[in-house]
């Protein structure tokens, strides 16, 4: 049987924290339990998943290089480095495959100052403002888009 298509889920600073962070905004969903939700919708959609967190913008860069040979696409909530790094942005395009930014928040709800992500500039698709469940439609979306890539109808940036 062919291998599983890796999905490379990535989550950046502070979601660690999910669950006791700002419940008002975030909710009560840890990022366990978005973990095991987004392990059973793998199962369902044939993929494999390599779910990742990480407070360092040069680690998440590092994990996005390897993703290139490694993964057939990537789902990524950067936290706060969306509105700041160009660094990550830069590595999503450098690795051309299927990415997909998500928010458990509407970040065009909030302060202006989340209005812009970079990292959207290089993301096939976008999900904010329905929490965990983003990361479901993320999975979704994603393996969609890998028939796609695959097919040839779409094309790396
Ligand atoms: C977030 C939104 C960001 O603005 C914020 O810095 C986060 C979480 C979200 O999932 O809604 O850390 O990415």
């Amino acid at each position: 049987m062919a291998k599983a298509p890796k999905i490379l889920i990535l989550n950046g600073p502070n979601l660690n924290m999910l669950g006791s962070r700002q419940p008002e905004v975030y909710r009560s969903t840890t990022l366990a339990d978005i973990e095991a939700m987004c392990r059973a919708r793998a199962r369902d959609l044939g993929l494999a998943v390599d779910f990742r967190q990480s407070n360092s913008e040069g680690e998440i860069v590092g994990w996005i290089q390897t993703a290139k040979d490694a993964c057939a696409g990537i789902a990524i909530n950067p936290g706060a480095y969306s509105h700041t790094s160009v660094a990550i942005l830069d590595a999503l395009l450098a690795v051309e495959i299927p990415v997909v930014e998500v928010h458990l928040s509407n970040i065009h709800r909030r302060e202006a100052f989340r209005h812009h992500s970079y990292v959207s500039q290089a993301a096939h698709g976008v999900i904010c403002g329905l929490g965990a469940k983003g990361y479901l439609m993320a999975l979704d979306g994603l393996a969609q888009l890998i028939d796609e890539f695959k097919g040839g109808e779409m094309k790396a940036r």
